[in-house]
């Protein structure tokens, strides 16, 4: 059994991290479907809104709450499943954007306060967060519910490892003085009974210039109520912190042999290290496969191929020169691609030989086609775990 199998299977939290579009996704995907496989009841856990997860799941959509991948789904695709596969997607910024539209008072207020740039902010340092409230729903999940285990896939971060630094930078807001001034004035105001040509003008001055004084006031009330939730954040986020340099937490770092997304694959590792974080394996994903041994093959495989293709009954083609040239293009295609398959190689084997565990450390070549249904999610999940040969 390979380690990965047994971090499946000795874990009850496992969290794929990673640069964007390196198939974080699609890996927490096939974990999960793995681990379903033998015998745990798993829940993945998707903050990525994108419809191609459901559907490698063999869903129509993915749900904001934990929904059973139905076994006749698997059956069909050949599967089978002692444990179970569950599936739920978190997605916070519309549920901060329902709050909002559930508060205005009017149609016209809300836009107000939508279109404001001070609601951008504040639902963007939210949404930064959203690794943040993953984490959280995460072990909520794991205690309430009762799943073995949960994989957590995490959104594309901009910068490495966004949720270690999601809770500083929600408390940097709540804490900033710019927005208790703005409380605060917004408060005296109320209480001095400020004409609204004095609130307009703090608006003019502070705020923007789109929002009206009643809408304002509605603002401060919102903030105001968020303000009061920041100290028992601060303590949640420790928590949460601690919860997840526990043992039976794996980091999955995953990226690409692209020199940059490596990189930010090291630094990754190099990060939970340091944090005390428990690192589980590299997945390098969409490893490119050679089409020869070196990069030169001879010119007697022009030759072989374009005999082929002079025989062929499907390629008709009028001139015996119009073949060669195919078949030199075609050679010479094959030819770039190999030559980047062996720098890949290189690359990945040079993280290899730097890490203390070079055995921890899976590959998945690139598929001619993207992962969208089971089939082709039990084929990512074969290769990753070694089961059949790249
Ligand atoms: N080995 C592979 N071969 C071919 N296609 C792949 C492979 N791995 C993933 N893909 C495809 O690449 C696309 C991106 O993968 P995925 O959504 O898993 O990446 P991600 O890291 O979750 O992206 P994001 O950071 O945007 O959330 C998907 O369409 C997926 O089907
Ligand atoms: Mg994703």
């Amino acid at each position: 059994m390979s380690a990965l199998d047994e971090i499946l299977l000795g874990r009850s939290a496992i969290v794929c991290v990673g640069p964007g579009g390196v198939g974080k996704t699609t890996t927490a995907a096939a974990l999960a479907l793995r681990a379903a496989r033998m015998g745990r009841k798993v829940l993945v856990l998707t903050v990525d809104p994108a419809r191609r997860l459901a559907n490698s799941l063999g869903m129509e959509s993915m749900l904001p709450e934990e929904t059973r991948v139905s076994p006749e789904a698997l059956a069909r695709a050949g599967l089978a499943c002692d444990g179970e596969l569950w599936a739920m997607m978190l997605d916070t910024k519309r549920t901060f954007d329902r709050t909002i539209e559930r508060h205005a008072p009017s149609e016209d207020a809300r836009s107000k306060i939508m279109d404001n740039p001070f609601y951008d902010q504040l639902s963007s340092a939210l949404a930064g967060s959203q690794e943040y409230m993953a984490m959280e729903k995460m072990y909520e999940l794991r205690d309430a519910a009762d799943f073995d285990l949960v994989v957590l896939d995490t959104p594309p971060t901009h910068q490495a490892l966004d949720f270690l630094d999601a809770p500083n930078r929600m408390e940097d807001f709540f804490d900033s003085s710019a927005l208790k001034a703005l409380i605060r004035s917004g408060k005296a105001m109320g209480r001095i009974g400020a004409g609204l040509f004095k609130v307009n003008a703090l608006i003019l001055k502070g705020v923007g210039r789109f929002i009206g004084a009643d809408v304002f006031l509605q603002i401060l009330g919102f903030l105001e109520a968020l303000t009061s939730m920041s100290t028992g954040f601060a303590a949640r986020a420790r928590h949460v912190k601690e919860m997840l340099r526990q043992d039976d937490v794996a980091f999955l770092v995953v990226t690409t042999p692209d020199p940059l997304a490596l990189e930010e694959g090291r630094y990754f590792h190099d990060r939970l290290t340091q944090e005390g974080m428990p690192f589980g394996a590299f997945v390098v994903n969409r490893m490119r496969k050679p089409f020869f041994a070196d990069a030169a093959p001879g010119s007697e495989l022009v030759q072989v191929l374009a005999d082929r293709l002079w025989e062929s009954p499907t390629v008709r083609m009028r001139a015996r020169s119009d073949v060669q040239r195919v078949a030199r293009r075609l050679v010479s295609a094959a030819q770039d691609y190999t030559a980047l398959s062996i720098a890949d190689r290189r690359r990945v084997d040079e993280l290899i030989a730097r890490l203390p565990t070079p055995d921890l450390v899976y590959e998945v070549f690139h598929f001619q086609r993207d992962i969208h249904d089971l089939a082709a999610l039990h084929a990512f999940e074969q290769i990753l775990f070694r089961d059949v040969a790249a």
